[in-house]
């Protein structure tokens, strides 16, 4: 290995094959997502799941019990695929392509614009390295939630805000003011850079819940599509942040966690309006 190669940083693409494309993908990107695979995307022909991995000491035995776990569960072979950082960004664009969501979301990536109809909400995206591209269902269910309300001129807060998607649906919705906050370094950046590309304004801060916003600070909507044990411990905050008649969507719950997280909202004080269900995923919406 010469100098240069050892400064190489990679990552492992995952190719996981089905002899047959599963009913439901949700439960194969929910095991993609346990083992910290990112930038997942399924296809139904022919049928496999690709996703990638950074890779670090550990990466080895990771992918033992990754090949393990898939190959018990239904696949049919586990191909793996050494992809140098420099040349991932644009092994995985591939894999994003233009997608409609609900009634008037048409999400495109940056690199391949699509067609818009008159009545398309257009969200121009480079992911990077942060999720949010509307494929995976608990993104897409939080599109769709924020076209039941009416957000024009109203204050929201987007907690664990990955890529920004849902910050500049909340912008082209007609938000008066958004903040996007993530405990991720490089999702607050990707954040900040879809919002230009957007051309919409929204605060973008580095945080876990809103322990970087003033207290005083409260907002017509909380949006935060994040594992159910952040959402029920953030509960309390949450319903101390939403204003009276303010409403709070909530997604990235898998169904059996559902009951749990619907009982923490409730305790504090929610009332419960709407769920959405995609495969596993479970969405929601709760007013004040
Ligand atoms: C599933 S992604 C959602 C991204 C985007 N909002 C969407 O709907 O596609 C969850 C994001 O929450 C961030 N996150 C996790 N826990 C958090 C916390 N306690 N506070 C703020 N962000 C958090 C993660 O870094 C990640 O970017």
């Amino acid at each position: 290995m010469t100098a240069a190669d050892s400064k190489t940083k990679y990552w492992i693409e995952i190719r996981v094959e089905y002899q047959q494309a599963p009913e439901d993908w949700a439960p194969y990107l929910a095991l993609f997502q346990t083992f910290g695979i990112s930038n997942t995307t399924q296809f139904d022909n022919p049928p496999a799941i690709i996703g990638y991995l950074y890779e670090s000491p550990s990466t080895e035995d990771l992918i033992k019990q990754i090949e393990i776990e898939f190959l018990e569960k239904g696949a049919t072979q586990v191909l793996l695929n050494r992809v140098p950082e420099e040349d991932w960004s644009n092994a995985w664009r591939e894999f994003f392509k233009p997608k409609r969501i609900g009634k008037h979301w048409l999400i495109q990536p940056s690199w391949e614009p699509a067609q818009p109809l008159p009545t398309d909400r257009v969200i121009t995206l480079d992911p990077g390295q942060a999720f949010g591209t509307g494929e995976h269902a608990t993104t897409a269910m939080c599109l769709q939630l924020l076209e039941t309300i009416d957000l024009t001129d109203k204050l929201i807060a987007d907690i664990g805000c990955g890529s920004g998607i849902l910050s500049v649906a909340s912008c082209l919705a007609g938000a008066k003011e958004v903040c996007a906050v993530d405990s991720d370094e490089v999702a607050v950046d990707v954040a900040l850079q879809n919002a230009e590309m957007n051309q919409v304004d929204y605060q973008t801060l580095l945080g876990a819940g809103f322990d970087v916003l003033s207290s005083e600070r409260t907002f017509d909507l909380v949006i935060s599509n994040i594992i159910s044990a952040v959402l029920i411990q953030l509960s309390p905050e949450v319903y101390q942040r939403v204003k009276p008649g303010g409403h709070w969507i909530m997604s990235g719950i898998i169904e059996q966690h559902w009951p749990d997280v619907k009982s923490a909202a409730e305790e504090v004080g929610f009332k419960f309006i709407e769920m959405r269900q995609e495969g596993e995923w479970v969405a929601a919406i709760f007013s004040r």
